[in-house]
């Protein structure tokens, strides 16, 4: 039987949320906090942003920002933007995911990856066909969600380590 670190499983308990339900969760009883948004001029979409903020500020209240902000032990992020890039590809979503990083970084989280999702511009066939990326409908497809998949194992193997517990409370916000 493959050992569950080997396996990229583990056990534990996962929360879907939108931003929008997730006010009242404390991040720091997680031990990943995934958070997914899409790219809105390489900027992320105001709600999430808002979300983002009014929690960050709650932390400061209570000194949870500290200089040089500290590693908090078992805090860890995931960055999930997705984008369409139809200007200048990828470029249009690492300032979004950079930026949504250092709420987690700022609390002394460990930010296990960035993961930056082509997704098809809903509605603008230019957008769609003309971009930077080419013709991206039907993004994310198969191949994109397969790639996520072993990234997913990938990250858990790395996040679990040789350390123990092998069970994951994993929070997911969506926006
Ligand atoms: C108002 C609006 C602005 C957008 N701006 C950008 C942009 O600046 N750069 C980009 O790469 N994609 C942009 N997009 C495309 C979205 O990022 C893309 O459609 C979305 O990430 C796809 O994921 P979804 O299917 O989960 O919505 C924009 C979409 C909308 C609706």
């Amino acid at each position: 039987m493959r050992h569950p670190r080997e396996a990229g499983d583990c056990r534990g308990s996962s929360s879907f949320l939108k931003t929008g339900e997730a006010k009242y969760v404390d991040w720091f009883e997680y031990d990943l906090v995934c958070v997914g948004f899409p790219s809105y001029q390489w900027h992320l979409p105001e709600e999430v942003d808002i979300f983002l903020k009014n929690k960050l500020n709650g932390y400061r209240q209570q000194g949870r920002i500290k200089p040089g902000s500290p590693k908090v032990s078992g805090k860890n992020a995931l960055v999930i933007c997705t984008y369409s890039g139809p200007h200048t590809g990828i470029s249009e979503a690492i300032p979004a995911g950079k930026y949504v990083g250092q709420f987690f970084d700022h609390l002394g989280f460990t930010i296990l990856d960035e993961w930056y999702v082509v997704g098809e511009f809903h509605g603008s066939e230019e957008h769609n066909s003309k971009g930077r990326l080419g013709d991206i409908r039907g993004r994310p497809d198969q191949e994109d969600l397969k790639k996520n998949k072993a990234d997913a194992a990938q990250l858990l193997k790395r996040m679990l380590g040789s350390s123990y517990p092998f069970t994951v409370t994993c929070c997911w916000l969506i926006s």
